[in-house]
């Protein structure tokens, strides 16, 4: 049975892309859309090369539902939000519960929340001189970054480090390890009867 992943991204769409990527080859997993809030967005581009046509929504159609029903009619067995700045509605959480997961560029429940996004939570991490920061894989439920943790990966930082260099790192991890924990939860996920 193909399991149908559906990618959600708003900016440059690296991760997005390296899910394409990690997955072209697998005759069992099918990037069945992707879609983006943002017309500018550079995984518009980068889907390009797999021949993944993306898919641009605007805020009504994502607040009244248009979109849940696109998305539920393409039977996705799991949402990947990879760098989308929205917030999920909670009708999207009912539709699918623990089938939405977002990856989160810091140590959750630290730097999490409204606000704590992209650049903005390296530049946070290097005003607190954290000595370590990491990702975080996590389900989405009705609350900002607050869903259950799948996966964290910590790792060192100096005090040399500037905040690009900190998201440079966090990036890396990433992209290091993102499609391999969705592979991970596409095979523990059941089959559709
Ligand atoms: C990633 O670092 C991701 O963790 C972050 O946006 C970046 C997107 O990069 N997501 C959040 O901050 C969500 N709160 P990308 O567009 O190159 O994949």
């Amino acid at each position: 049975m193909v399991k149908r992943i559906i990618l959600f991204a708003s900016g440059n769409g690296s991760n997005a892309e390296r899910i394409c990527h990690f997955f072209r080859q697998n005759s069992t997993v099918s990037i069945s859309g992707i879609f983006t809030n943002n017309p500018k967005a550079g995984i518009i581009k980068r889907a390009k090369k797999f021949e993944i046509e993306v898919q641009v929504f605007d805020k009504k159609e994502f607040i009244e539902n248009q979109l849940l029903k696109k998305v539920a009619a393409l039977k996705p067995d799991l949402i990947v939000l990879a760098g989308f700045l929205w917030k999920i509605e909670e009708s999207w959480v009912k539709q699918f519960p623990n089938q939405i997961i977002n990856i989160h560029p810091a140590l959750l429940p630290r730097y999490g929340g409204k606000g704590m996004y992209g650049q903005n939570v390296h530049n946070a991490v290097k005003e607190n001189k954290e000595k370590e920061t990491g990702i975080t894989i996590h389900y989405v439920n009705k609350d900002y970054d607050k869903g259950a943790i799948i996966f964290q990966k910590k790792i060192l930082l100096t005090d040399n480090d500037s905040a690009a260099q900190i998201a440079k790192k966090v990036h890396d991890l990433e992209h290091r390890y993102f499609p391999s924990v969705i592979a991970k939860l596409l095979m523990e996920a059941p089959n559709e009867v």
